[in-house]
């Protein structure tokens, strides 16, 4: 029986599976763990069931030698250094395939949104600013016959371009290697699914945005780091993209204060892509397979990539 840590409760009934075979804490705070708090509760323990709100480093490595195996809660793993989890000998777990559905879905949602307006529509109903059926008014961008961008043609990059391919947009897949400048220009909608890497970090930045359609809308549900927010808020505020759909952002939680929130075509989201019961029911399950399999001294049955 080893110790674990759980930096929070999780839906459905994969702890107690965890419970039945090691001694678990749970973290019983409503917001993550500060580094003095996981001094304490990480004592000891040789299994971590972490979140994408930990940030897991070489330091924290160090003072917890006892560490065997980090579970993310996650498909991504870029909350984790995964150098010094490789130097450490700990095992990093991920959460892939049972989240593809569910954060694809979000895209789409995010992308219809953007794309008819929603907010601004919605927001204009409530505010009495809605006085009759107007002709011209909260036009749009019609999905049939549009080009959707999709950045980084993975399990969820694919599953988004499938739905939009059902609205009647033209998808075209951008991966490492390929000339993502072109594929900007053409886009009328870019939706971002790359992981978060040295390489990817602002991707899209002040250059990359200088070639998007001034009508063109941005979707992100990978990861913040991806795009320059700076560049991105100059870009909308002066009429050089049409809108952003953003589930993350950098950093997470974005201020209420943001500037970005007073754009009227830019919705943000809290990292909600995974939020559905079954996903998260299903990286439960996924994440304590990971550790009890890390825990076992046997493969995890979905590791993190290996660092590049
Ligand atoms: C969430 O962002 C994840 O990586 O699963």
């Amino acid at each position: 029986m080893a110790r674990c840590f759980v930096s929070r409760a999780l839906p459905g009934r994969a702890l107690e599976r965890l419970a039945g075979r090691h001694e678990v804490r749970i973290w019983p705070g409503p917001l993550p763990p500060g580094r003095a708090d996981l001094e304490e509760q990480l004592d000891g323990a040789e299994g971590w069931l972490s979140l994408v709100s930990d940030r897991i480093d070489g330091e924290l490595l160090e003072a917890n030698p006892a560490l065997r195996v980090v579970s993310n809660y996650a498909v991504g793993s870029d909350n984790i250094d995964a150098r010094a989890a490789a130097a450490h000998g700990v095992a990093v777990g991920v959460t892939p395939d049972v989240l593809t559905e569910a954060t694809a879905d979000l895209a789409l949602g995010l992308l219809l949104v953007t794309a008819r307006r929603l907010r601004e529509a919605a927001a204009d109903v409530r505010a009495g600013n809605w006085r009759t059926w107007e002709p011209e008014g909260w036009l749009g961008l019609e999905l049939n016959g549009a080009t959707l961008v999709i950045v980084g043609p993975g399990r969820i990059g694919r599953a988004t371009g499938r739905r939009a391919e059902a609205f009647g947009m033209r998808v075209l897949y951008v991966g490492r290697g390929d000339d993502l400048g072109a594929a900007l220009a053409e886009a009328d909608v870019v939706s971002l699914h790359a992981p978060q890497t040295d390489a990817t970090r602002h991707l899209i930045d002040a250059r990359a945005l200088a070639v998007m359609k001034p009508h063109a809308l941005l979707i992100n549900t990978a990861r913040g780091g991806l795009v320059d927010q700076a560049a991105l808020h100059a870009a909308l505020a002066e009429g050089r993209l049409g809108g952003a759909g953003l589930d993350v952002t950098d950093p997470e939680p974005l201020s209420p204060s943001d500037p970005l929130h007073d754009l009227p075509n830019v919705v943000v989201l809290p990292h909600i892509g995974s939020a559905t019961h079954a996903a998260r029911e299903l990286m439960a399950e996924r994440a304590v397979d990971n550790l009890l399999a890390g825990l076992a001294g046997e493969p995890l049955p979905s590791p993190a990539p290996r660092p590049g």
